[in-house]
């Protein structure tokens, strides 16, 4: 059974989706129209369908096939790539035919987008549970899951509505592994709230709950932003950064309970093109550290730690494999280096195009979360007086999280150790009288990495 069902590409659509499926892992298959795929078998929902339109010129023609594959799967995420060519009201009636994502072949062939999205559908589509969270004789409003290791099927074990009783319990706990889907995270992050577990376990499987809805609230606004067919839809964009704010002021406030937050959210992670799908995890960890040292705004590190990336999207298929270190990123092709450099500032721009209410403190926060206090940052060498501390935060926690990335073949090193050696790196060159950070900052986060050792 395939992940992604491809319908309708030429050549060069399957060489672009086998790019990204490839980089991710995940098995694709192509289908010259959606009847093919229904005369085949497959009686099993698939977590993707990329329909190519590239060369349809009826727009009824292309929501009908949008119409047919969403009938047999209610439940599979559908991207459709359209022509640039194509009227926005065209592209909104596309869309209400029932697809999830639209996007311009340009883009789907010279950007990243297309590997963002696949990772949020196709490889995070199930995130894990824990039987420890749920008690004795309560319901659950969402479907829990179990994957069986030979086949990799899924297969649920727990339907919603189910009483949960002593017997089911113990039937649960004895299965291997236990998931969820990961667009039903937050009623899984309701139950937790209705049934409140203090004990520091269960404040650690709280936090895990609560990032992973951050997690989700925050790529659904990317889609959003980034979808062809939704330009214009401010009033909705609205709604989701209020949720996304909403949700991340309460997974803060959970991680201000947790004796080691640390651990918890560098085991909450997945991501791996390097870009945007790292910013849930260093946007929190800077949070954390503007909470725990007393500097800034933890709530703004926050905001502008989710969005200051979200140009990285842009970067070509080229780039992958490359964000993940410094010689990589130094070795992108000249095209992608000027996307690299100015991610920042398209990054604001992206937002403010989309009418985001971001205050101006998130705004001059994202501008500057490559600037260094030695002057080398970019793009535009502030002066140091002018870097806000929360940016700094952003890149520090950046840095860490580059070395920090799981890497194959190599072991992998808790997130304390690999953040002791990046900061020891950065004391040292304050010593020297350079460094990308000021000697303030580095004293603060000593205080803090001290304080977590003693503690
Ligand atoms: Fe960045």
């Amino acid at each position: 059974m395939s992940d992604v069902l491809c319908i309708g590409f030429d050549e060069v659509g399957q060489k672009r989706v086998k790019t990204a499926c490839d980089f991710l892992i995940v098995k694709e298959a192509f289908y010259k129209t959606s009847e093919e795929i229904f005369e085949s078998e497959t009686p099993m929902q698939p977590r993707c369908v990329v329909i190519s339109a590239v060369g349809k010129e009826k727009k009824e023609d292309i929501a009908g096939e949008v119409q047919v594959v969403r009938q047999f799967f209610p439940e599979t995420f559908i991207v459709l790539v359209v022509e640039k060519k194509i009227k926005l009201e065209d592209a909104k009636f596309l869309k209400k035919s029932g697809c999830n994502y639209v996007v311009f072949e340009n883009d789907f062939l010279n950007s990243t987008r297309f590997e963002y999205v696949l990772l949020q559908v196709v490889s995070a589509a199930y995130l894990p549970a824990k039987v420890a969270d749920f008690q004795p004789n309560t319901t659950v409003d969402f479907h829990i899951y179990t994957i069986m290791p030979l086949n990799q099927k899924i297969l649920p074990v727990v339907q919603p509505g189910t009483l949960l009783n002593e017997a089911r319990l113990k039937k649960m706990a004895s299965v291997d592994e236990l998931y969820v889907r990961r667009n039903q995270i937050h009623f899984y992050n309701d139950y937790l709230v209705k049934h409140p577990d203090m004990s520091a376990k269960g404040l650690a499987n709280r936090c895990r709950v609560q990032f992973q809805s951050v997690s989700l609230a925050h790529s659904n606004l990317i889609f959003l932003l980034t979808d062809q067919a939704e330009a214009g839809s401010y009033d909705q964009g609205k709604v989701l950064l209020q949720n996304c704010q909403t949700l991340s002021t309460n997974l803060l406030e959970t991680i201000s309970m947790l004796p080691d937050p640390w651990s918890v959210i560098s085991q909450s992670t997945f991501g791996m093109i390097g870009g945007t799908d790292r910013s849930m995890m260093v946007a929190s960890m800077a949070a954390v550290a503007s909470f725990a040292t007393s500097m800034g705004s933890s709530d703004d590190v926050m905001l502008a730690g989710l969005f200051c990336d979200l140009a990285l999207l842009e970067l070509s298929p080229k780039s992958l494999g490359k964000l993940d270190t410094i010689e990589g990123r130094l070795a992108l092709n000249p095209e992608d280096m000027v996307v690299f450099r100015n991610h920042p500032l398209t990054s604001l721009n992206r937002l403010l195009e989309s009418k985001m209410l971001v205050s101006d403190s998130v705004k001059s926060i994202i501008l500057s979360t490559h600037e260094q206090a030695d002057g080398n940052g970019f793009p535009q060498r502030t002066l140091p007086v002018r870097i806000p501390v929360e940016a700094a935060l952003i890149l520090f926690h950046e840095m860490v999280d580059l070395e920090f990335r799981f890497k194959l073949g190599k072991e992998r090193e808790t997130y304390q150790t690999v953040r002791q050696r990046v900061f020891d790196r950065e004391a040292e060159l304050i010593n020297k009288g350079q460094g990308r950070f000021t000697a303030i900052l580095i004293e603060k986060l000593r205080g803090m990495i001290d304080e977590q050792k003693a503690s």
